[in-house]
């Protein structure tokens, strides 16, 4: 705790064990699975800090599910996660990016965690913001997931600070890690995005195989003098989003009519915060039956404040 603060700061277990109680009707431990993603996100945190240092720098020659190099980073992470994870009984299910099939571990839970170990690791091998996304599903009868059914999401941001975001079905809460306690300290409350932003947020090297409708639509924030930011990590671009209010944007293209971003890791936990905290999000996947054929489908993600969403 910083000496010139007046009151005690609140942990992260601490907000969890507040007002946790319309969370904890389904079978499983709650705050138990909330704290094993907060001590892998410390542990992930420490490494990316010190990737040069600790021989994760680089590739390993595999492919992932989604058909990109993995970096040593990413199975780093991968790894952390899994082993919190696929030992333990919390979960019905677990799935990461990185794995390619669900592991299915205690019938009798009622949750289904699915974890994006390192999001932007292509952006951590020099030193740039990456992130992991979390996001806990209830299970239903026929497998389907959607943001319906989901009880929590937040991410990790590994950047010049280390920032947890929180979202659940009544709360929302930011928190940032210190480092001299190696506690996530709560920072903000009740997050709410702005109506509207200044910025946009899109990968526009693409734009010659982008659609019209996308096309015109950039075009038009460009006449209201909004500014492009893009990191080229989600968690990253989504955070400045969220904080900013703006636009995201991964449309399908005509070159690549499945999108980039993934349905399970990526789409449905931030269309639930996006949701949730009074943004907007346009996407084709609003729901998925989940499987090993299905688990890593892309699809396309437009997210942010309502007054940019609305004419989009
Ligand atoms: P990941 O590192 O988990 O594979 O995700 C990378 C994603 C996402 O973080 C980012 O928004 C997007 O890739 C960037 O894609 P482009 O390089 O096509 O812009
Ligand atoms: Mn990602
Ligand atoms: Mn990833």
């Amino acid at each position: 705790m910083f000496a010139t603060q007046q009151h005690k700061l609140t942990s992260f277990n601490e907000f969890l064990l507040l007002n946790q109680e319309p969370l904890t009707k389904t079978k499983g431990n709650y705050s138990l699975i909330l704290n094993y993603i907060q001590d892998c996100c410390k542990t992930i945190s420490g490494y990316v800090r010190n990737i040069g240092l600790a021989d994760l720098l680089g590739y390993n020659t595999s492919l992932n599910a989604s058909g990109d190099l993995m970096a040593k980073l990413d199975v780093f992470a991968n790894s952390v996660f899994g082993k919190a994870f696929k030992n333990s009984k919390l979960l019905y299910a677990f799935a990461s990016e990185e794995d390619e099939t669900i592991t299915y571990l205690n019938k009798d839970s009622s949750y289904i965690l699915s974890i994006d170990p390192i999001d932007g690791s292509k952006q951590s091998q020099i030193h740039l913001p990456s992130g992991s996304i979390f996001c806990l599903y209830k299970k239903t009868k026929d497998n389907q997931l959607s943001t319906g059914n989901i009880v929590c999401a937040g991410y990790c941001l590994y950047s010049s600070a280390t920032v947890l975001l929180y979202v659940d079905k009544v709360r929302s809460a930011l928190f940032l890690l210190d480092s001299a306690t190696g506690n996530f300290f709560l920072a903000k409350e009740n997050l709410k995005l702005p109506d509207k932003g200044t910025d946009y947020s899109v990968n526009e090297a693409y734009i010659n195989d982008f659609y019209d409708k996308d096309k015109t639509y950039l075009n038009k924030l460009k006449q209201q003098k909004y500014s492009l930011r893009y990191v080229g990590t989600l968690v990253a671009d989504m955070h400045r989003t969220i904080l900013q209010g703006g636009v995201f944007l991964y449309p399908f293209t005509k070159t690549n009519q499945t999108g980039k971003l993934r349905v399970v890791f990526e789409i449905l936990p931030f269309s639930f915060i996006i949701n949730k905290l009074g943004g907007k999000v346009k996407t084709s996947a609003t729901k998925i039956k989940l499987s090993n054929k299905t688990v890593h489908n892309k699809a396309d993600f437009m997210a942010g404040s309502i007054k940019e969403l609305n004419y989009y």
